[in-house]
């Protein structure tokens, strides 16, 4: 496995797996990896000569409140864990790599799609990641980019982004990997209490229930949005940010009945903590 600092040195050891017809699969990853990024790693891994995993921790999608500074930063580690996984280069930048000046041209989707869910609270966050994977694309040039339905809204911004802009690349997009109590695997969850971390199940739990709801026959979006909302609001650690749900694809309102696949998807705070969960209901 390389590790590579540079735009220059990475697109240097591209050109020729470019030239000899080597398919390119790309990772892009904030770092502090666990098993949810080494499952993107892996079917990266499988489906393409190349496996290139980039590690950078974006400044332009945090907003100014958020944990910019605090994310957890540890690259010695996330070397180890995704050369096992099955990276064959690391691109880790330095933010001046990437944005070399305070001149700034964005990427922004536009609408509906980055208003709702945590838009709503995150006004630039999409901005920033729309901007960040359009220059990695560029760099890169994948045939194929891995992101997990872990970040459901972010895919959805994605898949519209690569279409509206002709982006020559697929998106594959790779299931939630939990903890064994079901809790997603985030690196935010290193931030939590053990009181808090015993709580977060809850969203995992509501999640499933509406879920069971549904396979019984229950098609009304708020019954099923009350079914979770109150769930999680009966943990008394628990700060509700939201409990949403929209038509896939593209997050598009739902009318009073459930007729076509829906994104059910929750933001809850534990203390400062923000986590977030989802689910896609689908009549069989
Ligand atoms: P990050 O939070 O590091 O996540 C990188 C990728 O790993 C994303 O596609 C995310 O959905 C996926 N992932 C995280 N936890 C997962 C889990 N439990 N199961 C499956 N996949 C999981 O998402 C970002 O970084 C950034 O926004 C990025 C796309 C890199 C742009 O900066």
């Amino acid at each position: 496995m390389i590790l590579c600092k540079s735009i220059l040195e990475l697109k240097n050891l591209l050109n020729s797996a470019h030239h000899n017809g080597k398919s390119i699969g790309l990772v892009p990853t904030m770092g502090a990896l666990h098993e949810g990024h080494a499952s993107l790693i892996t079917a990266c891994h499988k489906e393409n000569d190349l496996t290139v995993v980039s590690i950078f921790v974006n400044p332009t999608q945090f907003g100014p409140n958020e944990d910019y500074e605090k994310y957890p930063r540890n690259l010695t580690k996330d070397c180890q864990t995704a050369d096992t996984a099955g990276a064959d280069i690391i691109f880790s930048p330095k933010p001046k790599e990437l944005y070399p000046s305070n001149d700034m041209t964005w990427v922004e989707v536009t609408g509906n799609i980055v208003k709702v869910l945590c838009g709503r609270t995150r006004p630039i966050h999409f901005r920033g990641v729309a901007t960040i994977i359009t220059k990695l694309f560029h760099i890169i040039n994948p045939d194929k980019a891995y992101f997990g339905q872990k970040d459901a809204q972010q895919v959805e911004v994605l898949k519209k982004m690569v279409k509206d802009l002709f982006f020559p690349v697929q998106l594959r997009i790779m299931p939630i990997i939990r903890e064994s109590d079901g809790l997603a695997k985030s690196s935010r969850n290193t931030y939590l209490t053990s009181e808090q971390r015993k709580a977060a199940v809850v969203l995992y739990k509501s999640l499933q229930y509406a879920k069971k709801l549904f396979t019984v026959g229950e098609r009304r979006p708020q019954t099923l949005i009350s079914a979770v909302t109150s769930m999680i609001a009966a943990e008394p650690l628990s700060h509700i940010d939201y409990v949403e749900l929209y038509g896939l694809p593209g997050l598009v309102p739902v009318p009073t009945t459930i007729t076509q696949p829906v994104l059910l998807a929750v933001a809850v705070k534990f203390g400062e903590t923000r986590l977030i969960d989802n689910i896609i209901l689908e009549a069989e």
